[in-house]
This record gives structure tokens, sequence and C-alpha cells, in this order.
């Protein structure tokens, strides 16, 4: 080792700061932090240690230059945790959800909520948000982004990060680029033409590195562009080139989980830190790589220098050798289901509501005594089993979910509320009742024999319930082990044991061998997911007089590298029960005759996940013909959709009234009931296009071919591909009634200031209806008819219909009116010119459109853009 060493205690000169500038305001220069000299006092195999994580979720810790380990956790729908703190999570409603808002005020909010928890639950950096954008409506981590367009997007991740880094926690903004579609996630290579690079996908990563964004997640992808066609954990030019050379990014590249492949491409390619750790493909390679010349000794500093940037950012820098600074949980929420947390995130769910429809005014529904309704059927598999939050890594275990069934009793506690599942919708059947399971000893539970690769027993324990059937296996010699349950069936008919096997199993019911395989899984089960949806056994059993049926289940542990090793079993039992008729007919006559009937159709864990894309965009199950019937046995029909991402909806028109509840996270019944009642006002706008016929839709998929996925339709992605094909949807991007009638009075346009501001549009609006409401004014700018005979870019002619250009929120009482400052960009006026690698500013006569939809526009103002007025 050739550093320089300290004593314990001794403190370094004082630093210089940051080497950068881009750090967040208020970053105080601690001395003797000085990311470069602490970096100096370091040899190579502790600089190449620290660029490896230490676990699944820490960071390694260096003492010797008073570095803490730092921790990271998943978001971006609540802070996770480690998982090994067994608290509960504020869990948000999703982000396209909170994107429906509109509202950055409200984000930040959210952010400050996120980065609170980060702190209660000792969370340095948190690895949200995820700003990939909605290229396809069947992308299984839609519901994790924000929206199909790249402005509203960067609008909200800034709000999000700036609110949360302001608390003093990171953020990790993901997933660096090109990351739309989960199938084969790990292995296709994104081809994306660089004009739409620049001006779609990369625009909402360069609009948080310009807001002083601390980390950056390269994706599992890779990118073909320009002639590289490299993953994005090694492709030099998106990293080194924009990111950290053209963007001037001072922070840090972090890979996705397990998505590194490569040694020292990827370390020269401007990767910084390996997540997660131990093990990987840096470490001893890598510092054999600096020893053999293929990385130099400066790059493997600067990685280091920006992980210590990091460090003293989030406060892990103690800048004394040989101590570590304690984890400062300053500003930490008690509880995540204090008050005040509650409130918000009811606030936001009820916010982000998207009225789709509401014919004479069905909605609110006015609880009041007299004139209210007497009895409410609330009805369908959501409204019993509300998705508050779609599968994957984002998943938070909330201290509560507001059912539903009680909020609406509590809401109207005049009327008679009874709720009717309406039939299943998952094709799984629900997780066994631990009420039922017996270890062999007559104990309830189930019985885990850990056995030697030679099938000798090593331990046993007895597990409580089914959900804990994914257990970390800590004994080393442990090669599989034996689960043997006895299911005590009361219920005479046919129940259904359905059993999801994780890897290699042998699976017997009543000493008879249903399922069997050798297929050894590893690691890649938890980058595909698959662990969570493993293919399921089924197993029909007959029960006329109650019994005990025994399930023995041999199951191989799974080498899941740094997340561990672990077992896991999929346990669901179908109890005998009525038919899906029977249930859709029973809720149908529970509708005829109630004075309002609430549907909440939508989709399921098993339809919205990471790992896999959706096959369609069909409601599962019969939810269409279960609101039809529905509809037609009341007239006063609310339908409420339970959904992240769109779904078709084909009898939209036919009932009265429609909501788009999204996955609303914990608040989800008391948003459901303040929204209902009117209490808040769903002001939510849609911040993606619902396609009215799957037939419709610009990009069905994004699903590679041959390795590859085309972004074909190029800069035309979301309603600017709907706009240019002349196709209508159900609800444009931007569509929301709210609960009031507004009117658009005048628009006036001023010069901005030059910097965030290009052009500001003074735009008057008025609230014309008979209650308070709020708006979310929206600009859009349309380019030039036909650019100038001199401006010969092939750019200048091939631009959007209409491009967002702006949004302002404004809350507006019944009968007032008032004007918004609409803020438009150069950015927005811009094209990327290829040829000279550099923005180009196409002149002539644009016309922003002020509007309340993309489509619903309202006012024009025609804006010049020349030698004289070049903005
Ligand atoms: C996901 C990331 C996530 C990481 C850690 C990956 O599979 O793509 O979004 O942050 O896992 O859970």
């Amino acid at each position: 080792m050739s550093s320089t060493t300290t004593a314990p205690g001794e403190t370094l000169a004082p630093g210089a700061g940051p080497a950068t500038g881009a750090a967040a305001a208020g970053e105080a220069t601690t001395p003797g932090t000085d990311p470069a000299a602490l970096t100096a006092m370091l040899g190579l195999d502790d600089k190449v240690r620290l660029l490896t994580g230490a676990s699944a979720w820490t960071i390694t810790e260096l003492p010797q230059v008073g570095l803490r380990a730092m921790t990271v956790s998943d978001g971006p729908i609540g802070v996770r945790g480690t998982g090994e703190d067994g608290l509960a999570s504020a869990q948000l409603p999703a982000p396209s959800a909170t994107a429906a808002t509109w509202d950055v005020r409200l984000q930040a909010e959210l952010g400050a909520l996120m980065a609170a928890e980060a702190r209660r639950k000792g969370i340095d950096v948190i690895l949200a948000p995820v700003v990939n954008l909605q290229r396809s409506p069947v992308g299984g981590r839609h519901f994790e982004c924000l929206s199909e367009d790249p402005l509203l997007t960067a609008r909200l991740a800034v709000a999000f990060v700036d609110a949360i880094q302001a608390g003093g926690i990171g953020t990790s903004v993901k997933h660096f680029v090109g990351n739309e579609t989960e199938t084969d996630r790990t292995e296709y290579l994104s081809r994306i033409d660089e004009r739409t690079l620049r001006e779609v996908y990369l625009a909402p990563f360069e609009a948080v590195v310009e807001a002083g964004v601390w980390t950056i997640m390269a994706a599992y992808n890779g990118l073909a562009r320009d002639g590289v066609e490299q993953t994005a954990t090694a492709h030099g030019p998106l990293l080194e080139g924009i990111l950290k050379g053209e963007w001037g990014f001072d922070g840090v590249v972090v890979s996705d989980w397990l998505a590194t492949k490569h040694t020292a491409e990827s370390a020269n390619a401007g990767l910084d830190l390996v997540m997660p750790g131990p093990g990987g493909p840096w470490g001893d390679a890598l510092v054999a790589a600096v020893r053999a010349g293929e990385v130099s000794e400066a790059t493997i500093d600067e990685k280091v220098e920006r992980i210590l940037r990091l460090a003293q950012r989030v406060g892990a820098l103690s800048g004394l050798p040989g101590t570590v600074e304690p984890y400062d949980a300053h500003g930490a929420t008690e509880d995540p289901a204090s008050a005040e947390t509650v409130a918000l995130l009811r606030e936001a769910a009820a916010r982000s509501t998207v009225v789709l429809r509401n014919d004479g005014g069905l909605l609110p529904v006015d609880p009041a005594a007299n004139g209210g309704p007497k009895r409410i059927a609330l009805i369908g598999h959501n409204a019993v089993h509300p998705f508050t939050q779609g599968g994957g890594s984002a998943f938070v275990t909330p201290p509560h979910v507001s059912d539903p069934l009680t909020a609406l009793r509590a809401a109207y506690p005049h009327a008679q509320v009874d709720v009717h599942r309406g039939g299943a919708t998952t094709l799984k059947a629900p997780l066994v009742d631990s009420a039922v399971l017996r270890a062999p000893d007559g104990e309830p539970g189930i019985r885990i024999d850990e056995l030697d690769a030679d099938g000798a027993l090593l331990g046993s324990l007895t597990l409580p319930d089914a959900e804990s059937l994914w257990f970390p296996v800590v004994r080393g010699e442990t090669a599989s082990v034996r689960l043997t349950v006895d299911l005590v069936l009361e219920a005479s008919g046919r129940h259904v044991l359905d059993l999801g096997p994780v890897g290699a199993h042998r699976i017997a019911v009543d000493g008879v061998e249903r399922s069997a395989s050798d297929h050894v899984v590893g690691a890649e089960v938890i980058l595909d997911s698959s662990y969570s949806n493993p293919p399921h056994v089924e197993v029909d059993v007959e029960v006329d007089a109650p019994r005990s049926v025994r399930v023995e289940a041999d199951l191989q542990v799974v080498d899941g590298e740094s997340y561990g090793r672990f077992v896991r079993l999929h346990f669901r039992h179908r109890v005998p029960g009525p038919t899906l008729d029977e249930e859709i007919d029973a809720a149908v006559a529970a509708a005829a005759s109630a004075d309002l009937a609430v549907v909440v159709v939508g989709t399921n864990p098993e339809t919205e996940s990471e790992g896999w894309d959706r096959p369609d965009l069909a409601l599962p199950g019969r939810q269409d013909e279960l609101v039809r019937r529905v509809g037609a046995a009341n007239p006063a029909t609310v339908v409420v959709v339970n959904a992240g991402a769109p779904v078709i909806l084909p009898w939209l028109d036919e009932v009265p009234a429609a909501l788009w509840w999204w996955l609303p996270g914990q608040e989800a019944g008391s948003s459901l009931a303040a929204v209902l009642t009117g209490e808040i006002e769903p002001s939510g706008r849609l911040p993606w296009t619902l396609p009215a016929d799957e037939a419709d839709v610009p990009v069905p998929n994004g699903t590679p071919v041959a390795g590859y996925i085309d972004y074909a339709e190029g800069v035309h992605v979301g309603h600017r591909g709907w706009d240019r094909l002349g196709r209508t949807p159900a609800r444009e991007f931007g569509f929301g009634l709210g609960y009031t009638a507004w009117e658009y009075r005048s628009v006036e346009i001023e010069p901005g200031d030059g910097a965030s501001a290009h052009v500001v549009a003074n735009v008057t609006i008025a609230n014309v209806g008979d209650r308070d409401g709020r708006e979310v004014v929206q600009a859009y700018l349309e380019p030039p008819a036909t650019p100038p005979a001199s401006d010969a870019s092939a750019e200048a002619s091939d631009r959007p219909v209409r491009v967002l250009a702006g949004f302002a929120v404004a809350d507006v009482a019944a009968g007032a009116q008032t004007t918004v400052r609409i803020e438009i960009a150069r950015r927005a006026f811009e094209v990327w010119d290829v040829d000279r690698s550099a923005w180009h500013l196409p002149h002539g006569e644009y016309l922003l459109r002020i509007s309340r939809s993309s489509r619903d526009l309202r006012l024009a103002v025609p804006v010049t853009v020349d030698d004289r007025a070049p903005l």
C-alpha cells in the first residue's frame, strides 16, 4: 500500500471542499473532508474496495478516512429500508399517480416526507425517482415512471430530488437510459437516434443533473447509439461523454443491482460504484486491471473522490481518521401513520384522482343526511383488496392500508354501505390462511428441515405462516430444505392448493408427487422477477368431511449472490365458495337495490410489476362484464379504476361517472371517500394517454427483437405520437374534468428572464362553476408550419405537432378569476442538431396553445423567433 497514513484521531489538513460546483445550496465544506485529500491517503486496495458495495444495501466504510458505511434504500413509493429494521414505511401513491397532480409543490412535500422517512430508517440515499418514460402502455414499470412526457417528468423529478436532497438525503435517479421495457431487461440494447435521445429520453436526466443530483443509476439495458453498442454500465460516450463531460455531473454513477458485466470497460466508461456487493466484477479483478495498466489509478481516484463527495453531502464523512460520524436522524418523522403523514398521503391520492366522466354531475355525492344516499353498494375485487402499489423493488410495507368499506361507512354515516366482491380477478389463489397450517407435531405453522448436499439433516425450524416462506438461509452447508405441513380443511367442496416453487423442487400432496424439477436457479430469478411470479402448481382436493392434507416440498436453496441465499415457495389456497357467476349476480343484485353503486375495477399484483411487461391492456378477469351489468342495474353508478397504467375501458362512455384512482398507496380508502364526497376535489390530469382501442396505440409494446428495441417513433412519443397519427384516444394526455367548470379568458406573452424562462405566458382563467376548484393550465407549443427556407436542418421539418412547454396549477374560488404565470424555457423551442452536435433554435412563427389538455385547446398566441427576437 502506498497510502499516507494518519494516526487515529489526528485531523487532516483542511480540505478545499467539493472540487466542482454543482453541489446543492447550503452545502458546507467541513475542514478535513476534502475528497481529494482523503483519497490521497488511501492505498489502491482500499480505494477499489470502496467501489463495490459492502452488502445488498450498504457502501463500504473506511474508518481510516472517517467514512462510515452509507446505506441506500429503494424508492420511489416509500423508503423500504434494508429490511432489517422491522419498521413499516409510509406508502405513497405510485409515481404515475402523483404525476397526475402536475403539482410541483405537492411533489416537493412528498420528497420532504421521503427524506424524513429515510432519516427514520437510517438511510443515506434513496434509489428514486424513475425518470424513464412511459413509452408503451404495456411497460411493466409504467406505474413507477412519472409520465410519457419528458417535460412533465423532468419538472416533477426535479421538485422531488430537490426536496429530498434539501433534507440531507441523496437520490439516485434511474435508470440511465432507455430503460422502458422489462422483457429481457438485462440483455437488450435500446436503439435510439441521437436527436430522440437528446430531446426526449435524456431530457429528464439532464434536468436533474442541472438541479444538482448526487447520484445517477446506470440501467440494466444497453444503448446502441452512434456506432457504440454497449451496456449502460460500460457505455463511455454516455457516462463519461454526456453525463460527466457535457453536463458536468459531479456525483456518483451507481450500477443497477447486479447490472455490471465488465471490469476494465465499465471502470473506464465512467461507472463509479458497483452495487450490490461484495463480489461482482470489480474487487481484485479491478486491482489487477490497474496493475496491468488497463485502468489508470487516476480513474480510480476520481471514483473514490466522487463517493467521498457523496458521503460529505449526506453527512457520512467525519474527516477524522479513525472515527466515523454516527448517523444523524435529524428531521425524522415519528411514525409513518402520524396524522401529518396520513393527511399528506390522503391529499396526494385524492388530488391525483382523475375525473374521466361525470355525466349529469353525479359526482361528488353529498353525504348529507337528507338527500344523501341511503344505501351504497361497494363492488369489486379491488374494493375488497385495493391494489395500492405495483410489484418489484419499489415495494414497501405500509403501517396500514385504509380500507374502502370502512372509509365509506365513516364518510356516509347515514347510509348502509355493503361490499360485494363480484368475483376474483387474479389467476392465483389467495395466500393460505395460517390458521389452517399445522406442523407434523400438531403445532401451528410449517416445519422446515435444513438438509446438506447428501440429504443429511442439519436442523429444523417452524415457520408461522406462508408469508414467511421466503426465508434467508444462514447455514452455509444447507443445500436444500424439506417443508412439511398439514392443512386442516374444514369446508366441504373443492379446495385448490396453489404452490409456486422457485427453482429445483419436488412437491408431493398426500404422498403423491405433483411437480418436480431439477432446474437449479440463481440470482437471475431476482433480476427477471420470476421469484415473485414462479410457475404455479395447482392441486384440487375434494373434501366431504373435515380432514387434513399433507404437503411435502423439497426446495433448493437459491444463491442470490449479494442478495443472500434463500428459499422461496408461494403457498396459496382457494377455499370452496360461490362461483364467479354467482358472485357477479350477487353484486348486480346489490347494485340494483342501492341508491349508489361504486364499482372498483383494476389491475392486481399479477398484472403490474417490475420484471415483466403486460401482454395486453385488458382489465383482468370479467370486470368489463361486471361494470356493464352494474351500470345497467343502477343509473347512479360510479366506476373507480384502480390501476397505475392504462387499461382499456370499453364501457367508459356508457357509465355515468368514472374516476381514475391509480395505485393510491396506504390512504386508499380515505382518499376514495374524500373524492366521492367532494371533500377534496379530484383535480388530477392524465400524465399519459388513455387509449380507447389497443390497436390505436402508437407504440403497442417495447419487445426486443433480436436483442434490440428500436425507438422508431423517434421524438413522437406518447401524446405526440397520437397527435402525429391523428388518432383519437379514450382520454387524451392532460385530460381531467375536476368538479367545476373553467373559462379561459386571455393570454399575454412577455419576455422571460432569459434564465429559467425565455417567454412567460400570463393566462387568465375563471372558475365559472359553483364549487371552488383547482385547474392545471397547460401550455403547448406548435412549431412553425413551414420552417424558413434558410433553415435546411432535417430536425426543423420533423417536429412534433405540439409539445408540452409549461404548466401551472391554480386554486380558484367559485366565481373568481386568476392569472397564472407559465414559464416557457428556450429548450421548448429548440431541436437537437445532429450534424453540429448542438441545440438549434429554428426560426419562424410558433403558436403557443393554452389548453385544458393536449386536445382541449382554449387560447392561442403566436410567438415569433427570428433574428430580431431570437428569444
Ligand atoms: C431495479 C432498481 C432497484 C434495484 C435495487 C433493480 O432490480 O431495477 O430500480 O433500485 O433493483 O432494488
